[in-house]
């Protein structure tokens, strides 16, 4: 299998026809496809439900074995022995990286995302949308822990702020970096007075890089982004209100700050050792820098590694390098922004398998903002993930959504009634009531709409361990009739000492 999906020097086969290769078989009639792969995959149960060491188990090592390349994201301190023992029993060790706290490999991001090469490397738009999605998860755990919603006007200056900041120190120097970042914002001039005095211009580095980009030649498109960034601090933060201005540098030295020392700075700040392409390659990058552990520099670290990798699976070319790839999150929710479902809406073309596994519905709404925007943006990334594998779960909420995604039919129900005057008593302790004249008796059929999988179903599932080791799991893939079932869903059996 594995040679199946090396860099195609002869063309051997298709890659789409590689798309019918079956990985694995719910049942012995029921295969899941490649193509299945990377339609996307959601796994959910309670914790305890068996949706590590049941399917979870046995997809990752199925394109473990398949020869998938991947990055596996981490929120437990156990899951790199888990996939160390996975790569062994798949003879994939040599192909795990494994990026942990000892700084050994190193991503600096932002120099990778302004050098690479490829359509549309080095725009702003791309470096500013890696800060965002950090951002985003900063955002969202300073309101979960009980801080104020209300920042989207702080956000959005800060974010126009850092995208003119950047384009004035890659047109200034070829490079950006956050150390740089951080003094064009503590440097920028705050009153038209500065803007006009020599010996400010002098000791600013933000007028010193707007200088030295302006002296360097321009394309079209570029002068005129140094205009708009010129304008930005010139004249109008100059003219900002200055506790408005305060705030938005408050706001953007935030989102720096944690790039800017510790353990973030040296993994994504300094040189680089590993990039996602590493994935594209074949290797299983595995983050070892657990939520659970780590906290949000952990959650931080991930989900760049996370964006940046998306980003590098879209970009390929899959007729020129057909191996699929994988994205894990088990314990999704610590690693979920509104990217992931633009992604997953349009990464099917890119053969990159996400595989998400979580608790609950409610879990991805929460992580989404809890909002009516995070329910529209959960319930368009389950949609995109189309192999749906449902195991023991006590939240009502989510065994709804289960049973109502696997649909209703129409059951045939047959009923039966029979009754008698109530002053008959004789004959009815006697049984003979039914001879009555004036007894009546119906019967019939009827048919009605039921949920083809009850929601107090997912309550019944085993959930594994001794004796037996089996987990129960229901799978479900949109527009499939399971040849086993005659159904649109498949009851099935997880072994996990298989
Ligand atoms: N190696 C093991 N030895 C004994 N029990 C295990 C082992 N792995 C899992 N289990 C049991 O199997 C069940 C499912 O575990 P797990 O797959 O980790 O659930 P989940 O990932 O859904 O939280 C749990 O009851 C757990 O205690
Ligand atoms: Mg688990």
């Amino acid at each position: 299998m594995l040679g199946l999906f090396r860099k195609r020097r002869r063309a051997v086969r298709e890659p789409s026809d590689l798309l019918a290769l079956p990985l694995l078989h719910w049942s012995r009639d029921d295969a899941w496809t490649l193509r299945d792969a990377v339609e996307g995959t959601l796994i959910l149960g309670a914790t305890g439900s068996g949706k590590t060491s049941g399917s979870g188990r046995l997809i990752a090592r199925t394109m473990l074995s398949c020869g998938f390349g991947g990055l596996v994201l981490t929120a437990k301190s156990d899951e790199r022995a888990l996939w160390e023992g996975y790569c062994r029993d798949t003879n994939r060790l040599d192909d795990l990286v494994v990026v942990g706290a000892d700084g050994a490999h190193r991503f600096n991001f932002l120099a990778h995302e302004l050098t690479r090469q490829g359509a549309g490397a080095g725009l702003t738009e791309n470096i500013v949308m890696l800060f965002e999605n950090v951002m985003e998860i900063k955002d969202r755990n300073r309101r979960t822990s009980g801080g104020s919603d209300d920042g989207s006007f702080w956000r959005d200056r800060g974010l126009m702020g850092l995208r003119c900041a950047v384009d004035i120190l890659a047109l200034a120097t070829g490079s950006v970096s956050v150390p740089e970042l951080v003094k064009v914002f503590l440097s920028a001039p705050t009153s038209p007075a500065q803007v006009c005095d020599p010996k400010f211009q002098e000791a600013s580095s933000c007028f010193r890089s707007i200088k030295a980009a302006d002296a360097k030649s321009k394309t079209p498109r570029q002068q005129h982004d140094f205009g708009v960034a010129c304008d930005h601090f010139l004249l109008e933060w100059v003219a900002l209100a200055e506790r408005t201005r305060s705030t938005i540098q408050a706001t953007v030295l935030g989102w720096l700050d944690p790039f800017n020392r510790g353990l973030l700075r040296e993994m994504f700040c300094t040189d680089t050792t590993l990039t996602p392409e590493a994935v594209q390659d074949g290797k299983i990058i595995l983050i070892d820098l657990p939520v659970k552990e780590f906290g949000e520099v952990g959650q931080f670290a991930q989900v760049l590694w996370k964006y940046c990798t998306q980003k590098q699976l879209e970009r390929r070319n899959v007729q020129e390098n057909p191996r699929p790839a994988f994205i894990w999150a088990d314990e999704a929710q610590h690693f979920l922004t509104s990217y992931d479902f633009q992604f997953q809406a349009t990464c099917r073309s890119s053969w990159v398998a996400t595989v998400l596994l979580s608790q609950n519905y409610s879990n991805f709404v929460a992580a989404l903002g809890g909002n009516e925007k995070g329910r529209v943006e959960t319930d368009s990334l389950l949609a995109n993930l189309n192999t749906k594998v449902f195991h023991g779960n006590s939240d009502p909420v989510t065994n709804e959504w289960a049973s109502r995604l696997i649909g209703r039919t129409l059951q045939c129900r047959a009923s039966g009634n029979h009754s008698h005057a109530a002053d008959d008593q004789v004959s009815a302790l006697l049984g003979l009531d039914w001879v009555r004249e004036n007894g009546t008796t119906s019967g019939g059929f009827s048919e009605v709409m039921e949920a083809e999988v009850e929601p107090r179903e997912f309550t019944r599932l085993r959930t594994g361990g001794p004796p037996s080791w089996i987990v129960d799991g229901i799978v479900f893939q949109n527009g499939k009739v399971f040849n086993a079932s005659g159904r649109g869903w498949l009851p099935v059996q997880f072994n996990q000492k298989a």
